[in-house]
């Protein structure tokens, strides 16, 4: 759990967040064991904006991997740490790949997190 965590805070450190100033890192544990970092890409125009966790899970299918265990967030303006919880669009993207029992860990540090499962954050989600 640290560890992942850990990642997420490097990876955070990639954050490109000009215009909200939010920085998010993300760490996604696949089931093969290989870890997917990603931070939050916004840009000028606002909506082709990219969330830390769409990053990583993204960054994982186009490497092949396509089944997961767990996510670590972690964000906050600079100087700051909060817990960040996954906006709607990122757990409808975990639902597509992820069980209800995947578990996203949620953090302010590598010792104070939150966890809960995609089923208890997106509970009845669409599927076809
Ligand atoms: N953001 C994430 O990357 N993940 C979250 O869980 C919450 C929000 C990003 C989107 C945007 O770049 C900034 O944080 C402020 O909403």
């Amino acid at each position: 759990m640290k560890e992942l965590i850990k990642q997420a805070f490097e990876a955070r450190k990639n954050s490109y967040s000009p215009y909200s100033g939010f920085q998010v890192g993300a760490a996604l544990e696949g089931k093969s064991g290989k870890v997917y970092t990603g931070c939050n890409v916004e840009n000028a125009a606002y909506g082709p904006s990219n969330c830390a966790e769409r990053t990583a899970i993204f960054k994982a299918v186009s490497e092949g991997e396509r089944e997961f265990k767990r996510i670590a967030i972690v964000g906050g303006h600079e100087g700051e740490s909060v817990a960040p919880t996954p906006c709607g669009v990122c757990r409808q993207v975990m639902a597509e790949f992820c069980e209800p029992s995947f578990e996203v860990i949620m953090a302010t540090s590598e010792d104070e997190y939150e966890v809960m499962t995609l089923g208890e954050l997106l509970p009845k989600s669409f599927d076809l």
